[in-house]
């Protein structure tokens, strides 16, 4: 269970003109895990200078947008999030601080400063722990930018969040041990946006572990742009991979499950696989972005690997661990894309049987490869080939939920529901599932019996620890 906060500290109510106000901080996080994250550890580091967080920009004395540079969409959003912004502080005459951080900053600098009048500060991802200093900058005038990839190590610098902060976040947390990408797919900004690959030392990722688990975390996710890429120096002097490192962490005491985002089918190796056979807290649910079905298009789009080989993963994942679901990433309409090459990938979406998937339209990004390529793709090909296949990956979704109904498995219990009595866990497949008057509070596992199954969410009923358990027949690739 997650401890009950603790009383704050008496404040010395006699003089309260002496304490200052607390200044407000308003994040807002676009994109990825990765993100959320780093704007957690923004917070933290920022609650150390006295700001406390708030839901509500308007009431901010510092706002930080932290963005993602990953589709042009995404981009674009920070500047029509400035532009209210901008109004809303010429309209209140208030003096709010706007920060801008996060991979449109890395990749735009100083440009935003330019678009942007409004902008205060621009801050990339290595340099978030020279935030207090680069307030301090800001506030005396200067509108500063910094992106540079320091040689410092931002995490040694970064503070672990306070009790509280973690209570507030819930039992399921994130903690990175991974950042940037050297893979170099035709179509994105990654490597150039978070830069090469590093990865995080044992010691730290188990000590960051550690003091979670102390404050009530129940499920830790492993996070990196190349999380399986994970190559972190051991406490033995040696080279641990991710599987070594979950071996690790599924030790520590009060650590119910493990997850792991996002992969790269290039390194689900052998001792990755196994891992996923032998450690029971690795939750049997895998995020392995494919992107493509055509070995033509996986090809230009440099993934290093085709489509028998993605087949081949997911057959020896399935072995390994037969209730395993399946999540992943595509992209259609990459240059040069036919109507046969989408129809393979259509036919991997069928074969395969996902549990869940994101799909994008391809958006050419500046200083990528494939953003040069002479075929792109008409924009209306584009949003018919992406309709259709949402359409199947809807398809394939709904029927796992479905097949879900019935089946007896944990959920985590993070956060109360909409009605009274009701609260809402996750399941091992990340879905939320309604549970009314639980006989387990937040922060516990309670084993549950899947009862409906909606668009967005399961109910399920409690299980007494007697009843027959229903094992799971996953869904078999077809032949
Ligand atoms: N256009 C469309 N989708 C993209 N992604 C990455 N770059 C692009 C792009 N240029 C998608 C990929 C990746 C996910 C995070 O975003 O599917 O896995
Ligand atoms: Fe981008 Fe490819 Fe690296 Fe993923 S593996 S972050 S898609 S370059």
């Amino acid at each position: 269970m997650m401890q009950e906060p603790q009383t704050e500290p008496r404040q010395n109510i006699s003089s309260p003109s002496q304490q200052p106000a607390p200044r407000k901080l308003y994040v807002k996080s676009f994109g990825c895990q990765m993100n959320v994250y780093d704007s957690q550890r923004m917070a933290d580091t920022l609650a150390k200078e006295g700001f406390i967080e708030t839901q509500d920009p308007a009431d901010a004395d510092l706002v930080i947008l932290n963005t993602c540079h990953i589709r042009e969409k995404a981009a674009e959003k920070v500047y029509s999030e400035l532009g209210r912004l901008r109004k809303s502080k010429q309209e209140q005459g208030s003096d709010t601080m706007i920060a801008v951080a996060g991979c449109v900053a890395q990749a735009e600098g100083a440009e935003i400063m330019r678009r942007a009048p409004v902008v205060d500060l621009v801050v990339g991802p290595q340099s978030y722990h020279r935030l207090p200093e680069l307030l301090r900058q800001a506030r005396a005038g200067e509108r500063v930018v910094d992106t540079e990839f320091p040689t410092e190590d931002k995490f040694d610098h970064l503070p672990a969040p306070s009790a509280r902060a973690t209570r507030k976040r819930g039992p399921a947390a994130f903690v990175t041990v991974q950042e940037g990408c050297d893979k170099f797919c035709t179509f994105c900004v990654v490597p150039y946006t978070r830069g090469a690959e590093v990865s995080r030392d044992v010691a730290k990722i188990l000590s960051e572990t550690r003091q979670l688990l102390a404050q009530g975390v129940r499920e830790i996710t492993l996070i990196g742009q190349n999380v399986n890429g994970f190559h972190g120096l051991g406490p033995d002097g040696k080279v641990w991979g991710l599987a070594r490192m979950l071996e690790a962490l599924a030790e520590l005491d009060g650590l119910e499950r493990l997850r792991y985002t996002t992969s790269h089918p290039r390194d689900m190796d052998d001792d990755l696989i196994r891992a996923h056979r032998d450690l029971p807290q690795l939750m049997p649910y895998l995020h392995l972005p494919v992107q493509s079905g055509s070995d033509r298009i996986l090809r230009a789009m440099n993934r290093k690997h085709g489509r028998e080989m993605f087949f081949d993963i997911i057959a020896r994942m399935r072995e390994a661990r037969p209730d395993i679901a399946l999540s992943s990433d595509f992209i259609v309409g990459f240059p040069g894309e036919t109507d046969a090459d989408f129809e393979d990938t259509m036919d991997l979406v069928r074969r395969i049987g996902f549990a869940s998937a994101y799909s994008f339209k391809y958006s050419p990004r500046p200083g990528t490869p494939a953003a040069e390529h002479d075929q792109q793709v008409p924009e209306e090909v584009k949003t018919a080939r992406l309709a259709e296949l949402q359409k199947a990956l809807e398809a394939s979704k709904a029927a796992f939920d479905a097949s879900c109904r019935g089946r007896t498995f944990d959920i985590l219990l993070e956060k109360p529901g909409r009605q009274s009595g009701q609260l809402i866990g996750r399941s091992p497949y990340l879905q939320s599932v309604v549970v009314n008057d639980p006989p387990a509070g937040i922060g516990e596992l309670l084993t549950v019996t899947i009862t409906d199954v909606g668009p967005n969410s399961l109910a399920g009923r409690a299980v007494a620890a007697a009843e027959p358990i229903r094992l799971y027949q996953p869904a078999r690739m077809e032949a």
